[in-house]
């Protein structure tokens, strides 16, 4: 075959989006705005501001704040070496020596993370590179494969300096953000928050990134709407009436729960389910932990290797277990209600009373313990219909101590994300995603006079806010008509030579056929009252 022949048949190659990720088209991106700006709105009415964090954040920063053991962490993040420019790997040099000597160098000029593990692995890699230095000036006058031993202790010296080598942290590691609260938080102390006056209402939308195995409404890289209450402890909150400042907490804590419901109402949101919990504090939980774990140790050989695992690793999670067979034995384990320190226990009540005031219908859901470490006392999720078993379309909780975990002064924390794709998933599902309304009105123009007051008609309807679509060519008004009918189009604007010398321009209404002729200025009052009376 001739080499122009073998080009000819070489298909391009099919690109398509990676696993768990997708693209969002229209007419469906209309819904994901229209919820978007439902949350803006209704955000704003209790006093969120919105925050924009970087997509990547440092690896530490979600291992510190969501817990290096968590499934999210230990499992589903995209990590990567963010390299600084010019400090190539190991397989770009033939020179081992002059390997050691860049990383050395880079090292010192802290082009690359001068770090204790760095330090060390350098210093090993300079010691391993010499021995093996030696080894091969030794050996170098004609060995041969195989058949020398000593080949084989240079062999071993070469694989050892390849070894070490790998343990040089060339760059950073950051992470793609799988969630956004641990951001939040980082920005809040970067940024001094704490001085603003408390408490600090932040909202986000965006995307967040999970390498979960791909399902209906479980992808890889989906989008949240979140928000977060953040309030730094006054220095002499010690002294405080206590019982004052646990009812405060818990009216946050409610407040952020009705912001939430208040949204998912005014979205119509179908089969709302919100399901709460206590988890208690730093005080209270290690007891019940332990009280749990003796209980799941008496019932061991009942449960499945996951749980058996969990019960030294995280007896907690044993609860969120969905697994059928272990349903009757979970039944019958301690409740953490009934394990809350006073303080816990009084915040507990405290917060389902203040949902009630606010007239919030809530289920408590004492297995309800959530996936991040970060949580203390209030857990909450929400579930909607149609979603099948990936049915919670927003998790939250209250996570005292976060911010100074992270380096921060002493503050408290509530908030929720909202799984979008999920609340779209569901609005879809019930029926409650209209549809993309179509154009307000459609231009049939015919001939060269009646395009130039086309134009001018579409610039002054598009000025008063109606959608137009302007054909760029013209055509039988038969076929305009048609296109305007399968666009969705309100109104068809017939202008022909007739109606430009007349200054009369016809209107017709798809929907029943009629038509009416009406000046310039008359069609756009026209045309305003009907969209007054169908909004
Ligand atoms: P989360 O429960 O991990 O909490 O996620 C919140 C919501 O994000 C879930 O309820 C679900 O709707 C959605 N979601 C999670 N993973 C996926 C996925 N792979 N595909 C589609 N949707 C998903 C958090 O992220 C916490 N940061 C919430 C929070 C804010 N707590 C306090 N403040």
């Amino acid at each position: 075959m001739s080499e122009g022949a073998a080009k000819k048949e070489e298909k391009p190659r099919k690109f398509q989006a990676i696993r768990g990720t997708r693209d969002l088209l229209p007419p469906e991106t209309a819904l994901w705005n229209r919820v978007e700006r439902t949350a803006h709105e209704v955000f704003a009415t209790f006093g969120f501001g919105e925050i924009r964090v970087p997509i990547f954040e440092s690896t530490d920063l979600f291992a510190r704040a969501v817990g290096g053991d968590t499934d999210i962490v230990s499992k589903e993040m995209y990590t990567f070496e963010d390299r600084p420019v010019g400090i190539p790997d190991l397989t770009a040099f033939t020179d081992l020596g002059e390997y050691v000597a860049a990383v050395e160098s880079a090292i010192r000029r802290e082009e690359i993370p001068n770090t204790p593990v760095n330090r060390e692995a350098v210093q090993t890699l300079r010691k391993k590179f010499d021995d093996y230095a030696a080894a091969s000036e030794q050996l170098k006058p004609g060995f041969s494969q195989g058949s020398d031993k000593k080949f084989e202790t240079y062999r071993s010296f070469w694989y050892q300096t390849h070894f070490f080598a790998g343990h040089v942290q060339l760059g950073d590691l950051l992470s793609l953000r799988p969630e956004a609260t641990a951001s939040v938080c980082r920005s809040y102390i970067e940024h001094g928050m704490n001085s603003l006056p408390q408490p600090v209402k932040l909202y986000y939308t965006g995307p967040m990134f999970r390498r979960e195995r791909p399902q209906k409404g479980r992808y890889r890289q989906f989008y949240q709407i979140g928000a977060e209450v953040l309030e730094a402890v006054r220095p002499d909150a010690a002294k405080q009436d206590a019982a004052k400042e646990i009812k405060k907490d818990a009216t946050v804590d409610a407040e952020v729960i009705e912001m939430v419901m208040t949204f998912f109402d005014r979205l119509e949101l179908q089969g709302v389910q919100l399901d709460i919990n206590s988890i208690g504090c730093r005080e209270c939980r290690p007891k019940y932990v332990e009280l749990l774990r003796a209980e799941l140790l008496k019932v061991k050989d009942k449960l499945g290797p996951d749980s058996q695992r969990r019960i030294e690793t995280n007896p907690l999670r044993v609860l969120d277990s969905k697994l059928e067979s272990e349903q009757g034995i979970i039944a019958t384990l301690p409740h953490i209600a009934d394990h809350l320190c006073e303080e816990c226990a009084a915040h507990y009540a405290s917060v389902k009373h203040q949902l009630e005031m606010r007239g919030v219908i809530y289920r408590e859901n004492w297995r309800l313990v959530r996936g991040l470490d970060y949580y203390v006392r209030t857990t909450f999720e929400i579930t909607a219909q149609g979603l099948g078993s990936q049915n919670a379309v927003c998790g939250g909780g209250r996570y005292d101590g976060l911010v100074e975990l992270l380096g921060g002064p002493p503050t408290k924390g509530i908030g929720f994300a909202i799984g979008e794709d999920r609340l779209i998933l569901s609005l879809q599902e019930s029926g409650k995603a209209s549809a993309q309304k179509g154009r307000d009105v459609y231009i049939a123009w015919m001939g060269e006079r009646a395009h130039a007051t086309a134009i001018r008609a579409a610039k002054d309807l598009r000025k008063a806010g109606f959608s137009v679509e302007l054909p760029p060519v013209e055509q039988k008004f038969g076929k305009a008509l048609g296109q305007a009918d399968k666009l969705g189009a309100k109104y068809a604007l017939i202008l022909g030579d007739n109606e430009v010398s007349e200054g009369l321009w016809t209107l017709k209404t798809l929907a029943d056929g009629s038509q009416a002729k009406y000046t310039e200025p008359d069609l756009l009052e026209h045309l305003r009252k009907q969209k007054a009376l169908s909004s």
